[in-house]
């Protein structure tokens, strides 16, 4: 087995000095394969050039109702979540960027000053730190300091995600959310996968198997992790396709809400929400995660655990509140236990898809 600062050399390394654009990735598990709103195709315009030439995200990790909040992305690398952040938050609200590799940094910083003028802003409210981010103590990041916690296809090349999940969990102010993309696996990585260097650098082999995941979560605080999006990862690679032949990756966007007194499970107390309309992204429709679309003015039936995901979060006055949790139902219906991600691709037979919400 490698030592932790092997592979974060071998991890430096590739993201510093091997990959000098998004062309050089061998798999598309570091692409973004969604289509953008108007509002992040707008803010990407105002990007430049260089900065987008080395994103290697996986996902959108831009949460809504943003503005004016305090939002740390971690494993920023060359700035582009950053400085799209940076336009919705507006002047009043802070981005910082942490990664550990002095290339990505480089570039995320000399870029700081021509994008405040880009925006029109007095004041720049982005910044870039060096730091690992597993230890965010380093680097000098109180408790409770941040709103919302972003990352984008980072969490699977730390040697030690479960001190990932808890740095996140200990900086998030309560009824913050920890908001980010990254790759699972369908079943656990052996370890000489795990050693294959380009593996590990193009983010598959790093990745965690689905259910360590939520698992993991649960165990640091984010009770009730809700999936976003999720997509089957496809692999045109014949040297990676043969190494991981057998294995299915998936890139996912989770939110993983610091709230305490989130249970365990989905459990019905009889509530319901009504959606007022206001965030502004969200104008007829609030998504909440795969399996809950609010519609503006319609009521619709929540477990304990959603209606505190919009009561005691940014979210609250959106929404109407009916109920409280005096009575209890028993569960919302049961949860399905099958990998619960979808699967477009096309070698996949229909009865192994599970694109069906299984729950409330
Ligand atoms: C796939 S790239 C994604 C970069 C960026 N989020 C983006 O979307 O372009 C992974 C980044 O994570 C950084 N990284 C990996 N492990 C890290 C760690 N333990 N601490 C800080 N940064 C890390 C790498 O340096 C690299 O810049």
């Amino acid at each position: 087995m490698k030592q932790v600062s092997q592979l974060e050399n071998e991890v430096q390394d590739y993201y510093g000095k091997v990959l000098q654009g998004s062309d050089d990735l061998k798999t598309t598990a570091c692409c973004t394969d969604i289509s953008y709103s108007t509002q992040i195709k707008q803010a990407l315009k105002n990007i430049h050039d260089e900065v987008l030439s080395k994103y290697y995200g996986c996902g959108l990790t831009i949460p809504t109702q943003v503005q004016g909040l305090r939002v740390l992305d971690l494993g920023s690398g060359a700035g582009r979540d950053c400085y799209l952040l940076s336009q919705l938050v507006s002047e009043d609200g802070y981005v910082l960027g942490i990664d550990m590799t002095d290339e990505q940094i480089e570039v995320a910083n000399r870029h700081i000053e021509w994008h405040r003028s880009k925006f029109a802003y007095g004041n720049s409210n982005v910044n870039f730190v060096k730091g690992n981010i597993q230890n965010l103590k380093e680097v000098e990041i109180q408790s409770e300091d941040f709103d919302v916690i972003v990352s984008n296809c980072v969490v699977n090349l730390a040697a030690n995600k479960q001190a990932v999940l808890e740095e996140a969990f200990r900086v998030l102010k309560e009824g913050g959310e920890f908001y980010f993309s990254d790759v699972y696996c369908d079943r656990r990585i052996p370890r000489h996968l795990i050693n294959d260097k380009e593996l590990y650098g193009e983010c598959l082999s790093g990745a965690l198997y689905w259910n360590d995941f939520l698992n993991l979560a649960r165990k640091v605080g984010f009770s009730d992790p809700r999936i976003v999006e999720s997509r089957r990862l496809t692999i045109e690679n014949d040297s990676v396709l043969e190494k991981t032949a057998g294995y299915k990756f998936y890139s996912v966007t989770h939110r993983l809400f610091k709230l305490p007194e989130l249970e365990p499970a989905s459990e019905d107390y009889g509530q319901a929400v009504k959606y007022l309309g206001g965030v502004q992204e969200e104008p007829a429709c609030f998504k909440l995660d795969n399996h809950h679309l609010f519609e503006i003015g319609r009521n619709v039936p929540v477990c304990g655990n959603t209606w505190r995901m919009l009561a005691n979060t940014r979210y609250r006055k959106f929404f109407e509140f009916y109920g409280n949790f005096e009575r209890h139902f028993g569960l919302f219906p049961v949860c399905g236990t099958e990998i619960p991600y979808q699967d477009n691709t096309e070698d996949v037979p229909q009865t192994q898809q599970t694109n069906e919400p299984s729950c409330c």
